[in-house]
C-alpha cells in the first residue's frame, strides 16, 4: 500500500520560466488545504544535494504570483547527473523527513526526476512543465511559453519601426535551442517575412527567393525571426551570407532578443497555467501518482510519464507552419 504523504518539498530546476512563482504558490498554497507540510529547496538538484531546504509558510509564497525568474532560484546541476549526486540529495530528503517531490523544470528535470525515482522509488515525485521553449510532449503549453512569446513580439513591433524606416532587413534571434515554438508564434504574431526553425531545413537559396519574391512586391523592408537552432547557422553568419547575395534592402541588421525572453511579469494565461498545474501536483501526490509530468491537454489536465515527456518528441503544428509561410510572403 502507498504511503501517506505528510511532508512534500518544491524545486524549480533548469532555466528559469516567467510563472514559476504563480506554480509555486499554487502548490503551497493547495498542500496547506490538504494538511501537508511544504518544504521549498534552493536552487533545484544542486539545493537537494547541499541540503539547503527551508519549510515554507503560505505568506511565503504572498506576493509573487506577478514576478518572474523562481523565489526558489534554479541550477543546473551537473552533481545531480551522478549516482553519488542523487545519494546525497535522497539522504537529505530522507534527513528532513520529506516524502514526496514536485520539481517544475522542462526535459533536464524530468530525466533527473526519472532516474532518481529508478533508484529511490520511494520518494514520489511529479513534475511540471516549466520552460518558455514549449518542447515537453504531454502538455500543449508549458509555463513561461506564453510569456515569452509576447515579449519576443514586442521586441519585433519595435524592431518594424526602425526596419521600415529605413527599408532595412533584419533578423531577429529568438531563443529555442531544439525547439521552433517560440520563433514560428512570435513570427505569426509579429508579422514576420519569414522564420527559421530547427525543426526545417531551410537553405540559403530558399531563403533568398524569399526575399526577393517580398522586393518583387515592392516590399522595402523584412523580419526574419531565426530560432536558435535553426540549420542555418548563427544569426549573424546567416545575416552576412544573405548580404552576399541581396542588394534591395538599405541595410542588413541583427537583433538578438536573448535572455529578455525569460524574464518579466507572467501573462494572465502563465498564472492561471502555472496555477492549474501547481494545484493538480499536489492532487497527483494526494492520489498517489509518481513518475508523471502533470500538463494541459485541449483545457484538460492530463498525466504524462516522465519517460514519455522526455523521450517523445511534441511535434510542431505543422498547419501553423505552412500558414506562417504563405502569411510572410
Ligand atoms: O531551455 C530554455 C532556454 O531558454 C533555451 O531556449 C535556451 O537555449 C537556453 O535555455 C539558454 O540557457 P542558459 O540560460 O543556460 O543560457
Amino acid at each position: 500500500m502507498a504511503k501517506d504523504i505528510k511532508r512534500v518539498a518544491v524545486l524549480t530546476s533548469g532555466g528559469d520560466a516567467p510563472g514559476m512563482n504563480a506554480a509555486v504558490r499554487a502548490i503551497v498554497r493547495n498542500a496547506f488545504n490538504n494538511d501537508l507540510h511544504i518544504y521549498g529547496i534552493m536552487r533545484g538538484y544542486q539545493g537537494m544535494i547541499e541540503g539547503n531546504i527551508k519549510r515554507l509558510e503560505t505568506s511565503d509564497v504572498s506576493n509573487i504570483i506577478h514576478r518572474g525568474g523562481t523565489i526558489l532560484k534554479t541550477a543546473r546541476s551537473k552533481e545531480f547527473m551522478t549516482p553519488e549526486g542523487r545519494k546525497k540529495a535522497y539522504e537529505n530528503l530522507i534527513y528532513n523527513d520529506i516524502d514526496a517531490l514536485i520539481a517544475i523544470g522542462g526535459n533536464g528535470t524530468f530525466t533527473g526526476a526519472a532516474q532518481f525515482i529508478e533508484e529511490y522509488p520511494d520518494i514520489p515525485i511529479v513534475g511540471i512543465p516549466g520552460t518558455i521553449d514549449n518542447d515537453l510532449y504531454g502538455t500543449d503549453f508549458t509555463i513561461g511559453f506564453d510569456t515569452a512569446v509576447n515579449t519576443a513580439v514586442q521586441a519585433v513591433d519595435k524592431i518594424r519601426d526602425t526596419a521600415d524606416s529605413h527599408n532595412r532587413l533584419f533578423f531577429v534571434e529568438v531563443m529555442g535551442r531544439h525547439s521552433g515554438y517560440i520563433a514560428l508564434h512570435t513570427a505569426i504574431a509579429g508579422g514576420a517575412g519569414g522564420v527559421l526553425i530547427p525543426e526545417e531545413e531551410t537553405n540559403l537559396d530558399d531563403l533568398v527567393k524569399l526575399l526577393k519574391r517580398g522586393a518583387k512586391r515592392s516590399k522595402l523592408f523584412s523580419i526574419v525571426v531565426v530560432a536558435e537552432g535553426n540549420h542555418m547557422g548563427t544569426v549573424y553568419d546567416i545575416a552576412q551570407k544573405v548580404e552576399e547575395k541581396v542588394d534591395f534592402f538599405d541595410d542588413i541588421k541583427v537583433t538578438v532578443i536573448g535572455h529578455l525572453q525569460r524574464g518579466g511579469s507572467p501573462s494572465y494565461f502563465d498564472r492561471v497555467l502555472a496555477s492549474i498545474l501547481g494545484f493538480g501536483a499536489v492532487e497527483a501526490l494526494m492520489n498517489h501518482k509518481t513518475g508523471v509530468m502533470v500538463g494541459i491537454k485541449n483545457n484538460n489536465v492530463h498525466f504524462t510519464s516522465f519517460k514519455d515527456a522526455i523521450t517523445k518528441t511534441k511535434p510542431l503544428n505543422k498547419d501553423l507552419l505552412r500558414m506562417a509561410h504563405i502569411l510572410a510572403q
